[in-house]
């Protein structure tokens, strides 16, 4: 089994829509779709786990030249040592199976969020990843764990700080392109399109500098329970969309 999933899908978005070229989604809702079944939260995580699968390899299909997925944020520390437990092992499983695929599949993986705090294994997957990434061209997967705006931004911030104290950086040079080269995503184009399911209208702290000018997509289906077919949906809502990135259309 490998990241994107073996089955090819037979959805193909409408001739009309314009597929995004870098989607992000907030994977949310695995808890409730668990609790719905009477099956422990873990559950959920696992049948979320097989969802981005398939979401993957059908973006991959569409033409998606990035795809972004929360998977673990900062704050979900908060939750019991059991539930953490349970998704670390999920995301070793998951890095594991996609380092060993990454090549066959062409899939450039790479790690968004602080390495400080994660298991040890699998900050030693990730440096075997960014290794292994340097080597492939195809989609992006971005994957962020033990991610969180406010920690990427604080963390540029400092390094900011530090060319400027080490003189290698002067303050007044400091525009938002220095900015965004200090955050995790540094290289990462912006997300088009980004989308929360499970019913939650809030970023939960997922790339709040890279989407100021993102479509935001929120529908109420659990992140289990998300299909081809939805993002079909957002794919079709955004190219309605009217981007003006505070300009005025001609
Ligand atoms: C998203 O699903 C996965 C993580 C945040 C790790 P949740 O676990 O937040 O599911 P709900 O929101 O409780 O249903
Ligand atoms: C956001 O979902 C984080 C991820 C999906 C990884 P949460 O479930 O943690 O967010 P809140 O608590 O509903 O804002
Ligand atoms: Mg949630």
């Amino acid at each position: 089994m490998c990241f994107f999933g073996r089955k090819k899908t037979r959805h193909i978005a409408p001739a009309h829509t314009v597929v995004p070229e870098h989607i992000a989604i907030i994977l949310d809702g695995n808890g409730r779709w668990a609790k719905k079944r009477g099956l422990p939260r873990t559950a959920g995580h696992a049948a979320g786990a097989e969802t981005f699968r398939r979401i993957g390899t059908y973006c991959r299909d569409i033409g998606v030249k990035y795809l972004t997925a929360y998977a673990f944020s900062t704050e979900n520390w908060r939750r019991s040592k059991d539930e953490v437990d349970a998704i670390w092992s999920l995301l070793y499983d998951y890095l594991r199976e996609t380092l060993e695929r990454m090549e066959t599949e062409r899939v450039k993986m790479k790690i968004l969020g602080s390495r400080e705090g994660m298991p040890e294994r699998v900050r030693s997957l990730l440096e075997e990843i960014d290794r292994k990434a340097e080597t492939i061209d195809g989609i992006t997967l971005c994957l962020c764990i033990n991610y969180g705006s406010r920690d990427e931004i604080t963390h540029a911030v400092r390094e900011i700080c530090e060319e400027c104290a080490a003189g290698t950086l002067e303050a007044k040079d400091v525009d938002a392109d220095t900015v965004a080269s200090h955050l995790y995503s540094a290289g990462i184009p912006d997300p088009d399109l980004v989308i929360r399911p499970s019913g939650e209208k809030r970023l939960s702290n997922f790339l709040m500098w890279q989407s100021a000018y993102s479509e935001l997509y929120f529908c109420d289906t659990l992140w289990p329970d998300f299909k081809p077919e939805d993002i079909d949906l957002a794919v079709e809502e955004y190219s309605r969309r009217d981007r003006r990135y505070g300009g005025v259309k001609s």
